[in-house]
C-alpha cells in the first residue's frame, strides 16, 4: 500500500484510521471486537491511527492492541503500527509538571515509551500559554517522550507565530473536504512555504458524502452519530441539502466514469477522498472507523486505484461558485472551535 512521508523517519498510510468514532458518540463499541478489528485494518495496510486523549477509550484500545500484538505477533514488528494522539488541555496556566504529567498519561494508556506524533490543540488564542505548553512539549521531545510534534485546528496566523518561535511542527490536522475547502485559502500556501503537512478530517462528512444519502430527503433530527450531525451543520452553512444532492449526483457521475472500463466499481467516497488526497501538502486523510460496528476496509483500499482528471476537478470545483464561502462565513481552519 502507498506510503507518504509525514517527516523524516515517519512514513504513514495516506488513509489514517480515525478513532473519534469509538468515543461513544457514534454508537456503542465492543472493546474486545474493536481490538480484533484493528488487526484487520493493519493487515490490510491501514497501519496509522488517529486518536485523542478525550476520544473515550481510544488511547486504551491502542494500548490493548499493542499489547495483544506483542503476544500474538512480535514486539519487533510493532514498530509498523503508528498511533497519533492529541493533547487537548483546558487553556489555563502551563507548567512543565502539568504538560509532562498529561503526556505521561497518554504514554501509559497507549503503552508507548515515545509517542509517534503528539498533536496539540488550544481553545483560546487570547490566552498565550499555548506557546509555553509547546515549549515544554519540545523539551519532552528532546527527552524522548514524543517523537514528533504537531498541531490540530490551528489557523494560519497562529501556526506562523509558533514557527517564528522555532518550535518544530510537522503537521496541522484540519477539516478539509469537497464541502469545506477553507485550507485552500491561506493554510495550504503557508504550509507550502514552510514545509508543514496537513492531515485532513471531515473528508467524508461523517458518511454524508456517500451513495447512502444520494436521492434521500433532508435528514432532520434522524442523524445518529456526532460526526453526521457536525457535518450536516457544515452543509447547511455551505449551501443546503438541495445543492448537496446535486453535488452527490456529480460525484457519482465521476465515480461511474472511472468505473466504466475497469474492474473496480468506484463510489462517491473514493472520489471525495481522492480529491483531498491530491491537494498540495495533504499527507493523509483520516477516515473515521466505527470499530466493532461498521467497517469499509476493502472499499477504502480502492481509493489508491482512482486517478481523477482535470475535467473531474473542474466539475467538483464549479460548486465553489454556487456555494457560500466558508472561509468568510466561519473563518480560517479551526475557527469553528473558537467562536
Ligand atoms: N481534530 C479534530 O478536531 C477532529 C474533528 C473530527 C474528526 N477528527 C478525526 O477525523 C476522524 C474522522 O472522523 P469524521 O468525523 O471526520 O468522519 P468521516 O471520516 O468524515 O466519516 C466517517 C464515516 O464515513 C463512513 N464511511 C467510511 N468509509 C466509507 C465508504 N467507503 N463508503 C461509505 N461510507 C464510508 C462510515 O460511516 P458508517 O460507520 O456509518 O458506515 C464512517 O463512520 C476522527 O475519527 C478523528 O480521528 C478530528
Amino acid at each position: 500500500m502507498e506510503r507518504r512521508q509525514l517527516t523524516t523517519g515517519l512514513d504513514i498510510c495516506p488513509i489514517l484510521n480515525g478513532m473519534w468514532q469509538v468515543s461513544g458518540a457514534h454508537g456503542v463499541i465492543n472493546p474486545r471486537e474493536a481490538v480484533g478489528q484493528m488487526f484487520a485494518y493493519v493487515d490490510a495496510g491501514f497501519n496509522t491511527w488517529d486518536l485523542a486523549d478525550h476520544y473515550g477509550p481510544a488511547e486504551d484500545l491502542i494500548g490493548e492492541f499493542r499489547q495483544t500484538w506483542c503476544q500474538v505477533r512480535s514486539a519487533e514488528s510493532l514498530s509498523q503500527v503508528l498511533a497519533f494522539t492529541k493533547w487537548v488541555p483546558r487553556p489555563t496556566r502551563m507548567t512543565k509538571q502539568i504538560v509532562s504529567s498529561n503526556i505521561d498519561i497518554s504514554r501509559q494508556r497507549m503503552q508507548m515509551d515515545s509517542l509517534d506524533l503528539l498533536q496539540f490543540h488550544w481553545w483560546d488564542y487570547q490566552n498565550p500559554n499555548y506557546l509555553t505548553a509547546l515549549e515544554y512539549l519540545t523539551e519532552l521531545q528532546a527527552e524522548g517522550k514524543i517523537r514528533h510534534l504537531a498541531l490540530t485546528n490551528f489557523d494560519t496566523e497562529h501556526l506562523g507565530i509558533i514557527l517564528q518561535k522555532g518550535i518544530p511542527i510537522v503537521s496541522n490536522q484540519v477539516q478539509f473536504s469537497i464541502i469545506d475547502r477553507r485550507p485552500q485559502v491561506a493554510m495550504i500556501p503557508f504550509c507550502q512555504q514552510n514545509n508543514i503537512q496537513l492531515l485532513a478530517y471531515g473528508t467524508l462528512c461523517g458518511g454524508l458524502l456517500s451513495e447512502k444519502y444520494l436521492g434521500q430527503p433532508e435528514p432532520r433530527g434522524s442523524l445518529d452519530t456526532a460526526s453526521l450531525r457536525k457535518y450536516k451543520n457544515m452543509i447547511d452553512v455551505w449551501g443546503g441539502w438541495t445543492l448537496f444532492q446535486e453535488l452527490l449526483g456529480v460525484l457519482k457521475q465521476i465515480a461511474d466514469k472511472h468505473s466504466a472500463n475497469g474492474q473496480i466499481q468506484f463510489k462517491i467516497p473514493h472520489v471525495a477522498v481522492r480529491y483531498v488526497l491530491d491537494q498540495p501538502q495533504v499527507a493523509g486523510v483520516i477516515i473515521g472507523a466505527r470499530l466493532s460496528i461498521s467497517q469499509h476496509i476493502e472499499e477504502n483500499r480502492q481509493v489508491f486505484a482512482l486517478q481523477l482528471d482535470e475535467s473531474d476537478r473542474q466539475l467538483i470545483e464549479s460548486f465553489s461558485q454556487r456555494s457560500h464561502n466558508l472561509f468568510q462565513a466561519i473563518g480560517d481552519c479551526g475557527d469553528e472551535y473558537r467562536r
